[in-house]
């Protein structure tokens, strides 16, 4: 399958250009293709006529957002709206990552697609947005709700976790936040199969089981966070396929 992959120097880009080898994928950083800028996405998706397009691109600093709305409003909302036109252009599939930030937490338990999203951070509201955007546009879409991801590429709790306690310094993880925390090996390869498939809508896509992040940051200090951060071994020996880096 032709595939289009923006924000590819990310956690979750890096790691779907590594599962997706078989495909014929053409993978964007922020640096060649930035999907604020409307025209460029227009150009590049008729340019390369991809069935599918995977948005893993994201204003993903959740404090910083508190400060740069307008950034982050642009970069979560304007830029998946334009992907949308765009795929809506030639009849591409859009799949949209989104985050659990627009729940407000106080449910108790887990979040379903039928909870209504109340987002209480800068961040959570722009995510929002885009969701809306893309579902409310004309292209055939599918929104993904996934949370805490962790893997090889990039920053992320577990590795800054496991470097902290690497300083011998105590530790200070707030035990109220919980969730469920998800190799971004195993999110990436949903997406892969999820591609497969005719499904449309918004979905929820996290691995099993819910903890706190002190629980979490416990676990890592145990020493497994070698496990956490190793490839996922069923990928080896797939057959290599075409790959176009921009
Ligand atoms: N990480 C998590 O725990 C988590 C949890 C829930 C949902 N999500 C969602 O999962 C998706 C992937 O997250 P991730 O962990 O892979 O994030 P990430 O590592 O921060 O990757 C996001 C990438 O998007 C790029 N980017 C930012 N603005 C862009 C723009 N305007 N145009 C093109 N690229 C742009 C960034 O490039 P620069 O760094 O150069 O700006 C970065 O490489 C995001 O939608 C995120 O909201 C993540």
């Amino acid at each position: 399958m032709r595939i289009l992959v923006t924000g590819a120097g990310g956690q979750l880009g890096c790691e779907l250009v590594a599962i997706l080898r078989e495909d014929d994928v053409h993978a964007f950083d922020h640096r060649t293709l930035d999907i604020t800028n409307e025209a460029a996405v227009v150009a590049t998706v008729r340019q390369i006529r991809p069935e599918c397009i995977i948005n893993a691109a994201a204003f993903n600093d959740v404090d910083g957002a508190e400060t740069a709305e307008q950034a982050a409003f642009t970069a979560n909302a304007q830029g998946p709206a334009n992907l949308a036109r765009a795929a809506a252009g030639i009849d591409a599939a859009l799949i949209h990552v989104s985050t659990d930030y627009v729940f407000d937490g106080r449910k108790g338990t887990a979040y379903t697609e039928d909870d209504v999203p109340n987002p209480l951070s800068v961040y959570g509201r722009s995510e929002y947005e885009g969701e809306r955007r893309v579902l409310e546009s004309k292209a055939r879409v599918c929104v993904l709700r996934t949370a805490w991801l962790y893997g090889r590429h990039g920053k992320n709790f577990v590795k800054a976790i496991r470097d902290a306690a690497g300083k011998g310094r105590p530790l200070r993880v707030v035990a109220d936040q919980v969730g469920s925390p998800t190799a971004v090996a195993d999110f990436a390869e949903a997406i892969a199969r999820l591609m497969q498939t005719p499904a449309r809508g918004l979905f929820h896509v996290v691995n099993a089981g819910a903890c706190s992040r002190q629980e979490f940051a416990k676990a890592i200090v145990r020493g497994r966070s070698r496990w956490f951060l190793s490839p996922a071994p069923r990928l080896a020996g797939r057959r290599a396929g075409r790959r176009t880096a921009h």
